[in-house]
């Protein structure tokens, strides 16, 4: 369906009559990577959204999801939640942190296959932030997902009130939040007199539905690369558009994405979920070398890798601005250390 762009304006006030709490440091900087773009060599100016500094609870995306997912907790009266992921989520330590400032009972299930359980990232966060934590051996997708509706109808019959991750009631919701940060990053630019040619962002899910909706209100015609972290066993574009689909009627909106609008490019995955790459191994030392800023190897070095390679083959022209949103996902490197410094370290000491 074609309907026209919207301003920045009113894409908030049609958030606004959403419940909604204030948890992340909003508007998070848009700054120009001059060293890290001078590096790549193709006179693209690199631009980054820092999303790793939302603040709350050592920052990323999930600070902006939460803002909406909470603000429905709320408004539902829950008295305890119920999430999970993998054991190094940084949506498990954003909502643990989320659930500690609301006064909620946070239950944790984290999925320990293929995982190192160290108590140390994300994981020792959660236990800081005062979360219960069971380390489960389902794996995340529809078995992690069964798991957490199992508990939840268990604490509603024992006359609980539990919020719990039901994935089509929750990722349109948080869907809408990075709507909102659309919003927000066009009137960067506009303050800037900018125009991106492409926006690049770490996603599979909830983030990757509100940025590629987000940018269609806009009437942004530039590229809108989502970079998969992870595959997932269904069609992802199908998935992400029917998320982006409810987010925009629940923000009483005519515009709809069909799934050929979805760039979710899953060529950067290998060698697998939460695994380095050369790429990203290489595109995270050249951010943090160039311009001190880490990135994770889950997650965002991924998406900075496939930046650095479109670039460098040329998809934009000398002059063209480019965008990198940094979702965060850092205390993770702290556990998978190992991954960054082998097998040789790009450093002497
Ligand atoms: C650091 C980071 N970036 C990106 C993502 C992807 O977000 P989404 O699940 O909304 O696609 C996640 C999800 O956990 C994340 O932790």
């Amino acid at each position: 369906m074609t309907s026209a762009p919207l301003t920045p304006h009113e894409i908030r006030q049609a958030s606004a009559s959403l419940p909604r709490i204030s948890l992340a440091q909003l508007p998070t900087p848009l700054e120009e990577l001059p060293r890290f773009s001078h590096r790549l060599g193709a006179g693209v100016r690199v631009f980054i959204k820092r999303d790793d500094c939302t603040g709350f609870a050592l920052g990323g995306n999930k600070s902006r999801h939460n803002e909406f997912l909470f603000g429905e907790a709320v408004r539902r009266g829950a008295d305890v939640v119920v999430w999970g992921a993998q054991v190094q989520s940084n949506n498990c330590r954003t909502t643990a942190a989320t659930c500690a400032k609301l006064g909620l009972e946070c239950r944790l299930y984290l999925s320990k296959w293929n995982q190192n359980t160290d108590i140390q990232g994300n994981l020792l966060l959660d236990y800081l932030y005062g979360a219960h934590v069971e380390l489960v051996d389902a794996r995340i997708g529809p078995e992690l997902n069964a798991l957490m509706a199992a508990r939840a109808a268990e604490l509603r019959n024992a006359g609980r009130n539990p919020f719990f991750w039901d994935p089509p009631q929750v990722v349109p919701l948080a869907a809408i939040s990075y709507i909102v940060a659309m919003a927000e990053l066009a009137e960067q630019l506009q303050a800037l007199n900018l125009k991106a040619s492409g926006l690049y962002v770490s996603s599979a899910g909830a983030t990757g539905a509100g940025v590629a909706l987000g940018a269609k209100l806009l009437g942004f015609t530039g590229s809108v690369r989502l970079i998969c972290p992870m595959h997932w066993p269904w069609h992802i574009p199908t998935r992400i558009a029917d998320d982006a689909n409810q987010a925009a009627k629940r923000l009483g909106l005519p515009h709809r994405l069909s799934a050929e609008e979805i760039d979710a490019d899953e060529s950067y995955i290998a060698p697998g979920y939460g695994q380095i790459s050369p790429a990203a191994r290489e595109a995270f030392f050249l951010l943090a070398r160039e311009e001190a800023i880490l990135t994770d190897h889950v997650y965002t070095a991924k998406a900075l890798a496939a930046l650095v390679a479109d670039v460098r083959a040329g998809k934009y022209r000398p002059g063209s601005v480019v965008v990198f949103i940094h979702t965060g996902g850092i205390p993770a490197i702290f556990a998978d250390r190992h991954q960054l410094l082998e097998p040789t370290p790009p450093f002497s000491h």
